[in-house]
């Protein structure tokens, strides 16, 4: 099965090296995102998720003021297929980016997160003030049939201060968002249903 789109892959090399920001078609093809989109549900249904913290120390308590998802990381060799697939397909873009843009981006880490009806992640950045490990960001949306007035949309800043709105993208599946770690301030909505995602980070090797 193919599961990376190299074209796309040059779209958001492209995308990245001109405005710094992608948002557009999935790397993934239809099944693996409707098989990840399950995967996602079913984790969150057994209770495998949990809450987010925020900042980088996995044993920083949850901060559910600001951040309303609960996640749960990937292995590096996952039993489940589909999560196979999605590393193998996010390794191929890593690459293609490296090649493309001579990011140095040699780690990868990736987890499912799901926003609870009503839950956000209040404005921030992706790099850590005290960490510039992280060089691109990246979201998959897996959410099948999302409405139009069902909110939970991504809204990504310039990176400014001017508070100019660069996109606000519905976090429907088939969607990717893709874009520098260190620009871009940005948010995610509260939604009226269940949103997920496979979100992650290109980053420098950790020293
Ligand atoms: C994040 C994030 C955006 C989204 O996890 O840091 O900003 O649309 N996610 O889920
Ligand atoms: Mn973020």
């Amino acid at each position: 099965m193919v599961d990376f789109d190299t074209r796309t892959g040059s779209a958001i090399a492209d995308a990245l090296s001109t405005s710094g920001c992608y948002i557009g078609p999935s790397i993934f093809g239809t099944e693996l995102t409707l098989a990840l989109g399950r995967r996602a549900a079913a984790l969150s249904r057994e209770g495998k998720l949990s809450g987010a913290s925020v900042g980088h120390h996995d044993d920083a308590p949850p901060d559910a003021a600001h951040r309303g998802d609960e996640t749960r990381w990937l292995t590096d060799a996952p039993d489940d297929e589909s999560e196979r697939d999605a590393l193998r397909g996010m390794q191929g873009l890593r690459a293609e980016l490296n090649e493309a843009l001579y990011i140095g981006a040699h780690d990868l880490q990736m987890h499912f997160a799901h926003y609870a009806a009503g839950t956000s992640y209040t404005l921030h950045r992706d790099r850590f003030v005290d960490d510039e490990a992280r060089l691109v960001s990246f979201v998959v949306y897996l959410n099948a049939g999302w409405p139009d007035d069902a909110g939970g949309e991504l809204v990504l800043y310039a990176d400014d201060d001017s508070g100019d709105v660069l996109a606000r993208t519905l976090p429907r599946e088939g969607t990717m968002a893709c874009f520098l770690s260190d620009r871009f301030p940005h948010e995610v909505l509260p939604a009226t249903r269940a949103r997920y995602s496979l979100s992650g980070w290109m980053s420098r090797l950790p020293r």
